[in-house]
């Protein structure tokens, strides 16, 4: 069994790209409602949080664990990757992947406040820094998604304006796939990058590597506050092939 989690249904994001390339396996997600958001919690208190979910995930007997959340991979991937033999595999924002394709390019990098002022996400930066990089740290917006607020239209317009005339968006927040629409209405028809295709790609790798048996692709969904809303969302997000 692998297991999978976010702070909410984000990282649902990243488990699409995961069933393109795995589909037949266990999955298990669980999505951590309860103490969502993760983007403004100090470093202690998401390694406390996210160590509880990992033992919770290798209880239940899963062999590799998918950290689906970008801040909680920045802040959190060293202690859980020292606390835990198992295989983790983190997203990331996907800096690299702008840097290999588009070097030539103006780029905007969103994410959480928590992402852009973790140690690894600076060192991300200035390794694959192109000199035409801006950062928004995107405070609240991953709220707002998880909520399916109303408000996202105007979060967007108000706090993206100034970026106009950029050609990549690096999405650094595995909630912010579900509104590359919505991104567009302000900042006109720019390119997506994200850390998601990389994920399943190792995903892939570990489970050959370790010979897990296949299966029949049996999905387990938990809300960590046990949300019914969460799972309608899960569910739709998942079937809808527009992310
Ligand atoms: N999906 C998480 C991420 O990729 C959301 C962060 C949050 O809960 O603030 O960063």
């Amino acid at each position: 069994m692998i297991g999978i989690f976010d702070s909410g249904i984000g990282g649902v994001t990243v488990f699409k790209e995961i069933l393109k390339l795995t589909p037949n396996y266990k999955y298990i997600y669980y999505s951590d409602s309860l103490n969502n958001p993760y983007g403004d919690k100090s470093k202690e208190e998401l390694i406390e949080i996210v160590k509880n979910i990992c033992k919770y995930l290798v209880n239940k007997g899963c062999k590799v664990i998918v950290i689906a959340c970008n801040t909680a991979s920045a802040i959190c991937k060293d202690a859980l990757r020292e606390e835990f033999d198992i295989p983790i595999i983190a997203v990331e924002p996907a800096l690299k992947m702008v840097y290999d394709n588009d070097y030539q390019e103006s780029t905007l990098i969103m994410a959480t406040y928590g992402t852009t002022h973790a140690d690894r996400f600076k060192e991300l930066y200035q390794k694959f820094d192109n000199h035409k990089m801006q950062i928004c740290d995107c405070v609240g917006l991953a709220d707002l998604i998880e909520r399916n607020s109303s408000k996202i239209n105007e979060y967007l317009e108000n706090n993206l304006k100034k970026y106009r005339g950029v050609k990549n968006v690096v999405l650094g927040c595995t909630h912010y796939p579900l509104i590359k629409e919505e991104i567009k209405e302000v900042l006109g028809n720019v390119k997506f990058y994200d850390g998601s295709r990389g994920v399943a790609k190792r995903l892939k790798e570990v489970l050959e590597s370790l010979n897990i048996e296949e299966s029949n692709g049996e999905i387990e969904f938990i809300d960590s506050s046990n949300n019914e809303f969460k799972k309608e969302r899960f569910y739709q997000i998942l079937g809808n092939n527009k992310t």
